[in-house]
């Protein structure tokens, strides 16, 4: 299988698989123990905190290990939103389910949601942020990249713009972190980060919510009180020291790493674009886009958009896998939110397709791609309006 998927999951890096395994042979009591063994657990998980922390340059921040990133995120937006009285949410048209519905669930609670218009290259509006900055907004929930579109958001100038006015910002990082410099990324950062070890070669199951400062969440789970009381549940200290070992490993080969990917990415892309039927999604500034990431859309030979979900199975069927639009939505023949609000039309928005690179790829694997998606798109029927 040629595997053109990384969005969507990444496969473990030999290292940190073997690491892991080998700590969980040594390592597995509970960390809420107080003997020896427990103790073990507890220093190894505590260790894995302060390795996060310091690899994303907060080291007074706070960790909240979860078991991925859906969860990161719903203790994200419930928890901030559930601390405080119900108010004005921020949202951007891109969110993952994991926020959009953690939003939803609080409009259902008194909150009311705005989704904010994006810019044509799908970047959120920042003037229309702006604008909504004041009372009744209460708190902003931004993706820093669309998984669907690539497209990386101004995240700096989103934070400066919430911190002069004391909102607390949350971005879902699933889709960023492991992926670019986190040097670039960090410093710049919002009050809370999703991170989710799937995405950057670690295991499955592990993520975390990172707080850049001290903020009031209602905890989402509750029992025994782990995880400073905001996330009960015994912990897993190999699987928080495993994510830590993933995102290590990925910035160790930072900066290479990203250009390696973003080369990898432009010279397929440059390909894919001679042939007829494929177009770039999102943003045309390649600088502007996640290095790994192309999202296109699709038109048979008569010009009309053909579904992106065919495409994605008849790809499958001939041994590449990619997907369309996020996957968590690849399930459902729906037009895609986040390219309706790109201004595509409700047939265009059903015609996309996400290709998604990782380092375990040679270029000449890639060299086929081009001309079979073309001859698989040429001839497939229309989208029906
Ligand atoms: C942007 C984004 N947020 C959140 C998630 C959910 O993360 P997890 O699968 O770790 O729950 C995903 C997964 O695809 C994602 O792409």
């Amino acid at each position: 299988m040629l595997y053109l998927d990384a969005c969507a999951a990444t496969p473990p890096d030999a290292r940190v698989l073997e690491q892991m395994l080998e700590r969980q042979k040594r390592v597995w009591a509970n960390p809420s123990s107080v003997h020896p063994a427990g103790i073990a657990a507890a220093e190894l998980l505590e260790r894995s905190r302060q390795r996060l922390l310091n690899c994303l340059g907060w080291p007074d921040g706070q960790v909240v290990f979860t078991s991925g990133g859906t969860e990161a995120d719903n203790l994200a937006v419930l928890g901030l939103g559930r601390s405080m009285s119900p108010g004005r949410l921020l949202i951007s048209p891109f969110e993952h389910p994991a926020v959009s519905a953690a939003a939803s669930q609080l409009q259902l609670e008194g909150w009311q949601v705005e989704i904010l218009p994006l810019t044509d290259h799908g970047q959120v509006d920042l003037n229309a942020l702006e604008q909504l900055l004041e009372p009744p907004t209460q708190m902003v929930s931004i993706a820093w990249a669309s998984s669907e579109l690539g497209t990386l958001q101004p995240m700096h100038e989103i934070a400066e713009r919430c911190a002069a006015t004391g909102v607390p910002l949350h971005s879902d990082a699933v889709q960023v972190i492991g992926q670019l410099p986190l040097g670039r990324l960090a410093p710049m950062g919002p009050d809370l980060l999703s991170i989710s070890a799937h995405k950057f070669q670690g295991p499955r199951g592990v993520g975390a919510l990172v707080l850049k400062r001290d903020i009031s969440l209602q905890p989402q789970l509750v029992g025994g009180g782990q995880e400073a009381g905001l996330r009960s549940g015994t912990q897993s200290p190999w699987l928080a020291a495993a994510l830590v070992d993933a995102l290590e490993q990925r910035e160790s080969q930072q900066p290479q790493l990203a250009l390696q990917l973003q080369i990898l990415r432009d010279g397929l892309l440059n390909r894919l674009l001679c042939r007829s039927g494929i177009s770039l999604s999102g943003s045309t500034d390649l600088d502007q886009r996640l290095p790994h990431h192309i999202s296109l859309l699709l038109n048979n030979d008569k010009g009309e958009p053909v579904s992106g979900r065919q495409i994605v199975r008849a790809l499958a069927e001939r041994g590449v896998a990619i997907s369309a639009g996020s996957a968590c939505s690849s399930g459902q023949d729906q037009p895609s939110p986040s390219l309706l609000a790109c201004g595509f039309s409700s047939r265009e928005a059903r015609s996309g397709i996400r290709i998604s690179l990782g380092p375990w790829l040679k270029p000449q694997e890639l060299d086929d791609l081009p001309g079979l998606l073309e001859s698989i798109v040429s001839t497939s029927g229309a989208i029906g309006s």
